[in-house]
């Protein structure tokens, strides 16, 4: 694994958005998407290159890590209609090639098995973007999950439900079951890139690069992983 700390959210970005360029440029590309904040910094900078350096997403199909359960696509915080605002509708890829799990399938546990074998199908993801949550997860993965899960619904946990309550109306909003690919599954994607800044992910991040590669810590799978890439600022870095 390797850990590069930087001195800015947005140096973070740059670094991000070259990985991605890079795998945009080959045949076939495929991308793994994440939600919440920490990647906002990296898309916004993959929508400047597209504008002002025509950097293309054409050819690109891309896989997003999560969705909230019984909450409706057309739902503003769905993280179907999260990435389109954020990313999918500012770049030239295929809206249709953008796939995420369907948090309001008859048959969750069914959608999930779809879900994985299309990531098969397509030969895995080649470069997957996480974010860290405060207590480790990734996806949404929370502690405890098993380190070989494949795509599946999940429970949250009470501090899940509540770092995320922020873009909803109230606490009582934030679903309760969410679908996430498996540690298992994420862990398939050929190049892991985690992003964290802020002395809030401290914590988590020190657990996940320098603790024991354990169940308690989702994101300590990156040690297991071959091709594993951590970007940090110095606060998110303060605790290793
Ligand atoms: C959510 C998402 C995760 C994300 C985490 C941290 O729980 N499912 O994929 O990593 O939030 O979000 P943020 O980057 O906003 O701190």
């Amino acid at each position: 694994m390797e850990v590069v700390i930087c001195s800015s959210a947005e140096q973070i970005g740059a670094h991000v958005a070259d990985v991605y360029a890079e795998v945009l440029r080959g045949d076939d590309p495929v991308i793994g998407l994440a939600t919440g904040s920490s990647p906002l910094v990296a898309y916004g900078e993959l929508i400047r290159r597209h504008r002002e350096d025509g950097l293309s997403f054409a050819h690109a199909t891309a896989f997003l890590l999560d969705e909230y359960a019984g909450l409706a696509r057309s739902h503003p915080e769905s993280y179907h209609a999260v990435i389109r605002r954020e990313l999918v509708d500012h770049v030239d890829i295929d809206p249709a090639r953008v796939h995420s799990p369907d948090g309001e399938a008859h048959d969750l546990a069914e959608e999930c098995r779809r879900y994985d074998a299309a990531i098969e199908a397509v030969g895995g993801v080649d470069v997957q973007l996480l974010g860290i949550g405060t207590d480790g997860h990734i996806g949404f993965n929370e502690p405890m999950s098993s380190l070989s899960s494949r795509t599946r619904p999940k429970t949250l946990t009470q501090q899940t439900r509540e770092d995320n309550a922020r873009f909803f109306d109230s606490i009582d909003d934030v679903p309760h079951h969410v679908l996430t690919q498996g540690l298992g599954t994420i862990r398939t994607a050929h190049h892991l890139l985690l992003v964290a800044t802020g002395a809030g992910k401290a914590d988590a991040v020190a657990a996940a690069v320098e603790g024991p590669l354990a169940a308690r810590c989702p994101a300590s799978i990156l040690q297991l992983h071959p091709h594993a890439t951590v970007f940090v600022d110095e606060a998110a870095a303060s605790g290793l």
